[in-house]
């Protein structure tokens, strides 16, 4: 039976490697996800609490790490503090048996309980509207100020009502922009080292990525 714990620092390693395994070659050859993870943990917006791994047998076989985010009320410049997740990773081997849902519906009751009612992500749509995402544009969660919405953009009311009647833009944390996350910096390819060697290649996921994150929906 899974069992559902937060990640320690004795699991840091094991964790890096299985968002290696996870992404590697399915959004763009080679993968980001695993460098991402490594420093995420030191940053100010990354919440202890809300990282997660899922074990069996005593081997973690998946991950998800929370970080702050917040959206901002269109007209009245209200700022909400609210929740993204990324990555969420699963052993290639162990995908499509249930893990990345139970680490999700297990982190969503946790942070309601921490009082958090939103999560905006941007992910592959067909893994999380059933676990009741919808697109930005049904609740007004964009951006930018405009009625054209990102197809990736991705909303979960935990408390039903909380975005209701307002219209609000959305920013992730810092930490996935540069100066802190410079994609193949110098840090990156050094970490990348420690690494066994992994072929980079084309898949056809890498065509449905670009096509999720760069698809708008307009009202
Ligand atoms: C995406 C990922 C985290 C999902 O975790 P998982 O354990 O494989 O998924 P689950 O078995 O919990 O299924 C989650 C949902 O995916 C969908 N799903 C499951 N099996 C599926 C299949 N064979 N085909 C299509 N969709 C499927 C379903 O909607 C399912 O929810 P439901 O059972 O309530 O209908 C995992 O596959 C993964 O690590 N993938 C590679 C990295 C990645 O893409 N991460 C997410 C970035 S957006």
């Amino acid at each position: 039976m899974a069992l559902i714990r937060n990640e320690t620092a004795e699991d840091f390693r094991t964790v890096e490697e299985l968002t290696r395994l996870a992404f590697w070659n399915v959004n763009v050859p080679g993968c980001d996800e695993h460098f991402l993870v490594h420093i995420m943990r030191e940053h100010p917006d990354f919440i202890p609490e809300l990282d997660f791994v899922i074990e069996e047998d005593g081997k973690i076989v998946g991950n998800v790490i929370y970080t702050k985010a917040t959206l901002t009320e269109r007209q009245t410049g209200e700022v909400k503090n609210i929740l993204t997740f990324g990555p969420l990773s699963v052993l290639p081997e162990y995908q499509r048996k249930g893990y990345g849902k139970a680490l999700l519906e297990h982190s969503f009751k946790k942070a309601a309980e921490m009082g958090y009612d939103t999560v905006v992500i941007f992910g592959n749509p067909e893994n999380y509207v059933s676990r009741g995402f919808k697109n930005g544009s049904r609740y007004f969660v964009n951006l930018k100020d405009s009625e054209s919405y990102p197809v990736a953009l991705l909303v979960k009311e935990l408390v039903p009502g909380a975005l209701q009647g307002k219209k609000w833009i959305y920013h992730e944390s810092k930490l996935f922009e540069p100066p802190y996350f410079v994609p193949g910096s110098p840090a990156q390819l050094e970490f990348e080292k420690t690494f066994p060697p992994l072929e980079k290649a084309y898949r056809h996921s890498q065509e449905l990525f670009y096509i999720y994150s760069h698809g708008t929906v307009t009202l």
